[in-house]
């Protein structure tokens, strides 16, 4: 019996002449009543496979002519060197369709659908996302997000960080109430948690350096091109660190997510059109600094209107960021625009000790962080002006009691990374099933 192989091994060239079984899904077929051509995908590549009549016995090339688009097949036949589209093709002697495709109901995303559907946009490839996973554009987005997890944990682990999790059914926020998506809790209300952190912060003295990728869950009514209603988010806390080694554990971690991509996915990030110099250049340059203010004075100058201490939102970061050859760091934002978790500037407690890591070409913010409130003194301070009640916060205060020590970190959405690194246009083009305010379905 010939040996199985994926058809990446045998478009790396190792296996010519070699008779091999190979195992797919029909991508095409073409041909005649005597000879037909029959494109195999799996997951790392597709391959031509040659059925004669007479190579092959009447039954097995009835069988493989009549494969619909989709259908799974296993194929046996000999490797051969062509100079035609992958450079190698298969001379099948015998093969079978494992699963059919009924001909009544045949694979649903054409090409003509996919070409209108300008990268996984509209409402029909969204309700067929199961079958559209399978498509080269999809497959590809899903390695390059497996890549940039990959190098998310290879980024903290290496560096001895322990990986901690925390409860995703909380009593508070921790962003804010407007995005808060409540649940019932056996005759109480519960809430899905928004970020990691404040239960990495009850670790933070036993753990001191700690991280996690998780689900996090905002209620974001309005649907953008940069949120979910669920989002995959990379946290990180560490302790005696202040807001400079935050960031500069969030710079060190996108350049090395971006040179991970170079060196496992210049294939994919080059077909999906990305520019492989610009990805290495994220991954090899310093990330500049910039003050809150000075980015408001900046946008004040390109005629957008905002006002001292409001936070940024995408149009605004959109119109920052156009001209941005790297990411940038915006630091020091009003006290007023941000969570009470962050610690005023002791310089000038108009401020806070944050940043948020903003994306260039347009994508803007991927990383919100900083320097968190430590003392009981100051956090209690925070929480009651910005009006929130304390009783869902009590063991966040208690930490505070209890050995303070100063601390920071900062949450990634790693989606928008990925939306940005790969260069799509919409975040839900990255992720396989995304939520929004519309749809949990399929
Ligand atoms: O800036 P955010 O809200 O910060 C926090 O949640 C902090 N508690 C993190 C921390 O310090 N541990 O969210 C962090 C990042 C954002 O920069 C953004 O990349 C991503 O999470 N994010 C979203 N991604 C997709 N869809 C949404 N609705 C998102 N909301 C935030
Ligand atoms: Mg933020």
């Amino acid at each position: 019996m010939a040996k199985q192989y994926w058809i990446g091994d045998i478009l790396v060239g190792s296996h010519d002449e070699e008779v091999v079984e190979l195992c797919g899904w029909v991508h095409r077929t073409r041909g005649s009543n005597k000879i037909r051509f029959l494109v195999l995908r799996d997951s790392t590549g597709s391959l031509q496979c040659v059925i004669k009549k007479g190579a092959v016995d009447d039954e097995c090339f009835d069988a493989l002519s009549g494969a619909l688009i989709e259908s799974s097949v296993r194929v046996t036949g000999q490797v051969i060197r062509t100079d035609r589209e992958h450079g190698y093709e298969l001379s099948v002697s015998t093969g079978n369709v494992v699963g059919a495709v009924n001909p009544d109901s045949p694979f649903p995303i054409t090409e003509s659908a996919m070409a209108e559907a300008d990268g996984g946009e509209t409402e029909f490839l969204l309700d067929n996302r199961h079958l559209y996973l399978r498509t080269s554009r999809m497959t590809k987005m899903l390695k390059i997000r497996s890549t940039v997890f990959g190098a998310v944990h290879s980024y903290f682990r290496d560096r001895d960080f322990i990986e901690y999790q925390a409860p995703n059914f909380v009593a508070g926020a921790v962003e804010g109430g407007s995005t808060l998506f409540e649940v019932p809790y056996f005759g109480k209300k519960a809430y899905l948690t928004q970020s990691w952190q404040l239960y990495a912060e009850a670790a933070m003295p036993a753990l001191e350096r700690l991280y996690t990728i998780a689900p996090s869950f905002r209620a974001e009514k309005s649907r953008t091109r940069r949120h979910l209603t669920e989002f995959w988010h990379a946290e990180m806390e560490i302790a005696w660190g202040g807001n400079q080694e935050v960031m500069e554990h969030g710079e060190a971690l996108v350049r090395s997510i971006a040179q991970s991509l170079v060196e496992e996915r210049e294939d994919e990030l080059s077909e999906l059109g990305r520019d492989i110099d610009m990805i290495q250049k994220y991954a090899d340059s310093k990330y500049p600094r910039m003050r809150y203010d000075e980015a408001v004075e900046t946008l004040q100058s390109k005629g957008v209107e905002i006002e001292w201490g409001q936070d940024l939102d995408y149009s605004k970061e959109k119109i920052l960021t156009q001209d941005f050859e790297v990411p940038h760091f915006l630091t020091h934002y009003p006290r007023v625009a941000k969570p009470f978790y962050h610690r005023p500037d002791p310089e000038d407690p108009k401020y806070v000790l944050c940043h948020d890591l903003l994306a260039p070409e347009g994508y803007g913010e991927i990383i919100g962080g900083g320097e968190r409130t430590w003392s009981e003194k100051e956090i209690l301070e925070r929480i009651d002006e910005e009006g929130t009640p304390r009783e869902p916060y009590e063991f966040y205060i208690d930490i505070r009691r209890y050995g303070g020590v100063p601390h920071g970190g900062f949450g990634m959405g790693i989606d928008r990374v990925c939306a940005w690194l790969s260069g799509a246009d919409h975040i839900r083009e990255t992720i396989p099933f995304p939520r929004d305010s519309r749809r949990v379905t399929p």
